[in-house]
């Protein structure tokens, strides 16, 4: 039988696609290649957010058939996900190499080709359309591939996003916003939680949408809140998260669900873009920094030691000195746990790439590095906060760069490392932190037991 390796460039929705994808070719008796160069095929399921992303995968795929073409090995090749969509046969014209081109609604279709590409009786298959119910086909699991998956799994309960924010390329590549039923990704979650898993994500471009035009409110609920209400009454699980909200879905029905559900951990990811609201209104962001820091506000004041992450753009189109300043002031007062900063990047049929006053590279730059700076400062110091303290952890299995420690997650979402053995997988337990490193908290057991 062909063994096939994927590789996985950008978010977790990738992630979680490239799992399915395995898991569906696992079930059609493919085995999973432990590198390239051992695989019959290679599948790279791409990112297109920021050119980086896409110049990666694309260097990735001339080495791929590089090598291939000077060893004389027969690998079939393809690109899936977010680039394939967004590209297409483009690809292919680039890179003649590459016999597949799988678009982001047309996973479940990745055998089906791959047979039919090995049977040699299709010579390229470029497959980008759109497909109504796409959004239920991301079902199939994978959890023995890795330690960390068996305890701890991603849901998908939408895809696409219709908010269209000026600079992002994610509604291009993923479509219009599709949701699943609420007991279709229960009935998910229920069949995860009896296989052993006990912290669940719901994954979504922007799961705050999650439901918007099937469901009604239901006692003040939006359809989401109703979605975790669901998920919450699963018997044996014992974490929820989600990611990506937006902003604008942190009405006060889903602040007063972190206050009510104790299994939705108190973690929220809250990307900001911008502190001016000049540059989040020409984001077409949909709020403003007060509404923004007002629900930071609310958010630690219905669960204090709430870890809240953010996502920040230095350098879009038109942002003055002002305008940046104006950002760093709201990390003054917002405090982020951790922030993932981003230089603006043109994104090709975005309304952003077209304004005028582009900021030069250098510029973007700078602010970068500025930024970075100051909100690493800050969330070095959140660390630090956390020595001689107890917290509870989910062990996920061995450390990946120490496999004499094993790793688990802080339910406000940070990495803690211990001395750790087999009997601790899975298990949730307490620890005492002991020091910090670079985004990782450093912890004690033994202490406790
Ligand atoms: N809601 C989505 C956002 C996807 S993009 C999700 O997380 O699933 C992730 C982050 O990349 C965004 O929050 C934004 O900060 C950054 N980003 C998106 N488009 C960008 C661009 N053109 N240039 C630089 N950063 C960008
Ligand atoms: Fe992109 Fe904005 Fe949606 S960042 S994914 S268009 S909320």
């Amino acid at each position: 039988m062909p063994s096939v390796f994927i590789k996985t460039y950008g978010c977790q929705m990738n992630e979680r696609d490239s799992e399915a994808v395995a898991a569906q070719l696992v079930a059609k008796g493919y085995s999973l290649a432990k590198s390239e160069a051992a695989a019959d095929v290679v599948l790279l399921n791409t990112c297109s957010v920021r050119d980086f992303a896409e110049q990666k995968a694309i260097n990735k795929m001339k080495n791929v058939v590089g090598t291939a073409r000077s060893e004389k090995r027969n690998q079939i090749v393809g690109f899936l996900g977010c680039m394939a969509q967004s590209r297409g046969r483009e690809l292919i014209d680039k890179l003649p190499d590459v016999d597949l081109v799988l678009g982001t609604q047309k996973f479940h279709r990745a055998a089906e080709y791959l047979d039919e590409l090995l049977a040699g009786k299709r010579k390229k298959i470029v497959d980008i359309e759109t497909e109504a119910k796409s959004e239920a086909t991301i079902r199939e699991h994978l959890l023995n591939g890795s330690a960390k998956t068996s305890v701890s799994a991603f849901v998908s309960i939408m895809q696409g996003c219709n908010q269209h924010c000026t600079f992002c390329i994610v509604p291009a590549t993923r479509g219009e916003e599709r949701s699943r039923t609420i007991p279709d990704i229960v009935a998910e979650c229920r069949e995860l939680v009896a296989r052993g898993v006990r912290e669940i994500t719901l994954l979504g471009q922007i799961v705050t949408s999650f439901g918007k035009r099937d469901y009604h409110e239901l006692a003040g609920k939006s359809a989401f809140v109703q979605l975790l209400d669901a998920v919450h009454e699963i018997d044996g699980l014992e974490r929820i998260r989600f990611t990506s909200p937006h902003p604008k879905g942190y009405g006060d029905d889903l602040v007063e669900a972190y206050a009510r559900l104790p299994k939705l951990c108190e973690s929220a990811h809250l990307p900001l873009q911008s502190g001016s609201d000049r540059i989040l209104k020409l984001m077409h962001r949909g709020y403003t920094r007060e509404k923004f820091l007002g629900i930071v506000e609310k958010l630690r004041r219905a669960k204090p030691g709430i870890g809240i992450t953010t996502d920040i753009i230095a350098g879009f189109p038109g942002e003055t000195e002002e305008d940046f300043e104006l950002t760093l002031s709201l990390c003054h007062e917002a405090q982020f746990d951790n922030a993932y900063i981003f230089k603006y990047s043109q994104r090709r049929d975005t309304p952003a790439a077209d304004m005028a006053d582009q900021v030069p590279q250098a510029i973007r730059e700078e602010r970068n590095h500025r930024l970075l700076e100051l909100v690493n400062e800050i969330a070095g110091r959140k660390y630090d906060g956390f020595i001689g303290r107890q917290v509870e952890i989910l062990v996920e299995g061995p450390s990946k760069k120490n496999a004499a420690r094993y790793t688990g997650r802080t339910r406000c979402n940070r990495i803690v490392l211990f001395d750790g053995s087999a009997r601790h997988q899975g298990q949730l337990m307490d620890v005492k932190i002991e020091r910090t490193g670079s985004f990782t908290l450093y912890g004690d057991p033994a202490i406790l037991e």
